[in-house]
């Protein structure tokens, strides 16, 4: 049935909020692309899963995408998924172009001034192997502070978007206060979580301090793998399609007026549940 279905240029996954900021900054650079969001809030959060979890979990996701919007190009807007299962799940889904988010490690080496770089992310990303191989190849004549920080992770699905700012601040004090403690002057947010609290965190850090997250590099990747594959274009379109909605695979009643709250705030409109 051509009518209804529908094809985004972009779809984003996260686990639940995080990417949302990376679908607003690729928007930014093109106004015209098509986006749709889908957070798997079901199976939040990532970062305490095993590999195995994560990439069945993003598998789940990701079929569902593919069958409801067929996006031209897939961005896994997590940076636990892509350092865990990339390279898997474009495996399962070898027609569907992936862009994945890493963390900013090459860019914190290049802007550190005393070498010393903090890396605030999930546990899974923290500990997993293709971070630790990013740290080795970019950043081996630096000392890298590590930190896992799901309290964090879990404030902002939950929590950040009917905060007050001095709640902001605290939520974010622990961690910039390990980092400070170690001397790091570049603070990586390598969970896209950690974007939306991006003011808050170099508020609190300070000027000495500077505050990275790949925001402007995975838009960059996406819009160009997008361009290149041209034949793939965009050609059916439903009536019912809202550019740049957020859909969740779970959410309780007061967790979906939080989300409703979040794409009031943030002038996206609310998709609902899909499965
Ligand atoms: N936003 C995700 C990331 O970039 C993970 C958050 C979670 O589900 O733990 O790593």
């Amino acid at each position: 049935m051509k009518s209804d279905f529908c094809c985004a240029d972009f779809a984003f996954l996260d686990s639940g909020t995080g990417g949302i900021p990376y679908m607003l900054a690729l928007k930014q650079k093109q106004p015209s692309a098509r986006c749709v969001y889908l957070g798997d809030t079901k199976h939040f959060p990532y970062g305490e899963k095993s590999v195995e979890e994560i990439t069945e979990c993003a598998a789940k996701s990701i079929s569902v995408i593919v069958k409801k919007w067929n996006p031209h190009t897939l961005i896994i807007a997590c940076n636990t998924i892509s350092v865990t299962a990339l390279e898997r799940l474009r495996s399962l889904f070898p027609k569907l172009p992936i862009v994945g988010t890493v963390p900013a490690i090459k860019l914190a080496a290049r802007l550190t001034l005393n070498k010393k770089i903090g890396f605030l992310a999930t546990n899974a990303s923290v500990n997993s192997p293709y971070s630790k191989r990013l740290i080795d190849d970019f950043a081996e004549n630096c000392q890298v502070y590590c930190r896992g920080d799901p309290e964090l992770v879990r404030f902002i699905e939950k929590d950040f978007f009917t905060a007050s700012i001095e709640q902001k601040k605290n939520a974010v004090k622990p961690a910039v206060d390990f980092f400070a403690s170690n001397g790091c002057d570049v603070i990586i947010l390598g969970c896209t979580h950690f974007t939306h609290i991006a003011d808050i965190m170099q508020l609190v850090a300070g000027n000495n301090v500077k505050v990275i997250d790949s925001r402007e590099g995975v838009s960059k990747q996406a819009i160009r793998v997008e361009s290149e594959d041209s034949s793939k274009k965009t050609e059916y379109l439903s009536e019912s399609f809202k550019d740049m909605s957020f859909f969740a695979t779970a959410a309780a009643p007061e967790e979906e007026k939080e989300y409703k709250l979040l794409c009031k705030r943030l002038d996206i409109p609310w998709g609902g549940i899909v499965q």
